[in-house]
């Protein structure tokens, strides 16, 4: 009969680490509809951690793929990208552009040893304040279940090989979805876009 080793519990420093891991998260929001949102959840106290860092642009199309890899090579331990819902971008069909880049980047992340969980996709309209503090409450809580991602700090690594022009393409690119409109604006949206 063999003995088996005890095995030894972690250095408390290790495991106070552990518990007090608070990840960094950086959501970008479109102006005209998940910032307001998030506005409105602020004006109505309804209350999502403060791991969440908002960065403005003015549509969930504007996000360029570099951005959410130099938020990770920054220290980000994940991304939140938020828009109008489907059918709602003030810009036509933008939010469908980002949301095949999101599949591309998911892609690309986990050809890096990144788990796809780190960046996240959430669709909020200016009402939504609480969905909104909702799903940043739960995008916490997975990451928090992850971890630190560890990228090292200010170091692109691997971004240099990636060649994320072919991979675009190759996911559809600007393929598809309905002409745009005359200047660029969802009619629907248009005298609020002009504000
Ligand atoms: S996603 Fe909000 S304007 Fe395009």
């Amino acid at each position: 009969m063999t003995s088996q080793a005890p095995v030894a519990p972690a250095p408390p420093e290790v495991a106070a680490q552990a518990t007090a891991f608070e990840p960094v998260i950086i959501g970008f929001t479109c102006n005209w509809c998940s910032y307001r949102a998030a506005d409105l959840a602020g004006t109505a106290r309804t209350k999502y951690p403060p791991n969440v860092r908002l960065i403005r642009l003015m549509c969930s199309g504007r996000l360029d793929p570099t951005f959410v890899l130099k938020a990770f090579s920054d220290g980000a331990d994940a991304v939140m990208v938020s828009g109008c819902h489907p059918g709602e971008c003030h810009y036509i069909e933008q939010n469908y552009k980002a949301l095949r880049r999101f599949q591309l980047l998911r892609r690309t992340l986990e050809s890096l040893g990144i788990e796809a969980q780190r960046l996240q996709l959430v669709w909020a309209s200016a009402a939504e304040g609480v969905r909104l503090a909702g799903e940043i409450t739960r995008v916490t809580e997975e990451v928090r279940a992850l971890g630190p991602l560890n990228w090292p700090t200010g170091d692109m690594v691997g971004i240099d090989d990636l060649d994320l022009d072919a991979a675009w393409q190759a996911t559809g690119g600007d393929a598809g979805g309905p002409p745009p409109a005359p200047g660029g604006v969802n009619p629907d949206h248009a005298a609020e876009t002009a504000q």
